[in-house]
């Protein structure tokens, strides 16, 4: 890879060889993680018994926390951060929570994070109405808080995200998906809280190095949502705590196949068209359409596009100080791309 500077000390690479671990790059902010954890179950404490009993199944169910391991890690990119970064995180994450609960029951998935979903273990209604209370809950958090950055930047990513997931429920004609779709896609539905994490850690502390942060973190992103979706193909359930093959399933294209797509010989187009008109499609025809898009090199294109985005974004944190927080922020591209789940 380039060097990302001519300073040496400052030269950032993406080490492949070294499996970086999440529990790694969390360790500096380990306490203000679990700040964060405790501040999320407090904002959603109701006295109501269903909100009680599903917000306990959620959090009990909890994520690898990267979103607000990001925003801590760069509110300590300058020096000490601001008391307030434990509290943006807290309606960030909620956030992202809502969004999953609302993702899964659009996708029809019954697992997340290891354990069943709000729509198989409760239902479709429950989700509808749970995700639009975290939202609220987390925006009211903010609210209260009265920063008014934080609110803009947490807002609009919202609308961003809500303007993905209608993108990818507008897709007519998914075999026709492009490239250019999918990436302007993925940008909204992931990559904008990702860059909006990284925002808010910059107003928590790290002003001057807001639009380094936000470049690192919507590349990040993108890496992180083309990494997924090869998860999606490759990875079994056991592993990600996710259904595997979902996104066939749910005939929704992504970089894999829009790649195999143009590679494919007739027969396997013909395969691939079929599995898409089915609305119940066997775990055969499904397996048959992953070996196909990985024998066209779908997955080694996808992979390789992702690395792009991690070095674009290694190079958004060569000019940021040499601290603990900035190599915490660097190894977690080579997390991003390393992950299996
Ligand atoms: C899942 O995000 C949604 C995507 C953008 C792919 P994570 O993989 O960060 O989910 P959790 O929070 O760890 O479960
Ligand atoms: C990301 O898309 C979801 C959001 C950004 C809300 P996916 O549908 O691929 O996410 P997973 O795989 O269900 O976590
Ligand atoms: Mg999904
Ligand atoms: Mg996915």
């Amino acid at each position: 890879m380039r060097a990302a500077s001519a300073d040496a000390s400052r030269t950032i690479s993406i080490n492949k060889s070294v499996s970086t671990s999440l529990q790694e790059i969390q360790a500096p902010v380990r306490e203000r993680l679990s700040a964060v954890s405790a501040e999320m179950a407090a904002i959603v404490s109701s006295e109501l018994p269903l909100v009680g009993t599903v917000s306990s199944h959620l959090l009990a169910m909890r994520g690898k926390m990267f979103r607000p391991t990001l925003l801590l890690l760069a509110s300590e990119t300058a020096g000490t951060p601001e008391r307030k970064a434990v509290s943006l995180a807290a309606s960030l994450e909620l956030i992202h929570l809502a969004t999953l609960v609302h993702d899964d029951a659009v996708d029809h998935s019954v697992l997340r994070r290891g354990m069943p979903t709000v729509n198989s273990l409760f239902s479709h209604q429950i989700s509808v109405i749970m995700g639009d209370f975290l939202y609220a809950t987390a925006l009211t958090h903010l609210v209260e808080q009265g920063d008014i950055e934080a609110l803009r930047a947490l807002t609009r990513a919202s609308t961003e995200m809500t303007l993905g997931e209608m993108r990818q429920l507008g897709v007519s004609e998914p075999l026709r998906f492009s490239e250019a779709e999918y990436f302007d896609l993925i940008r909204s539905k992931t990559a904008s809280l990702m860059r909006t994490a990284l925002e808010l850690g910059a107003l928590s502390g790290a002003r001057q190095y807001m639009e380094a942060l936000g470049r690192y973190g919507e590349n990040l992103g993108m890496a992180f949502q083309i990494v997924d979706d090869l998860i999606d193909y490759t990875e079994q359930k056991e592993t990600t705590g996710k259904p595997s093959g979902l996104d066939l399933r749910e005939h929704k294209v992504t970089l894999p196949l829009i790649f195999a797509l143009r590679e494919m010989s007739p027969a396997s187009s013909r395969e691939v068209t079929a599995l898409f008109a089915n609305n119940d499609a066997s775990d055969e025809s499904i397996a048959r359409v992953v070996r196909i898009v990985s024998e066209c090199g779908g997955f080694e294109y996808a992979r390789q596009r992702g690395e792009e985005f991690a070095e674009r974004a290694s190079e958004a944190l060569r000019d940021l100080p040499d601290t603990v927080a900035r190599r915490s922020l660097n190894a977690s591209i080579s997390y991003v791309m390393e992950r299996h789940a």
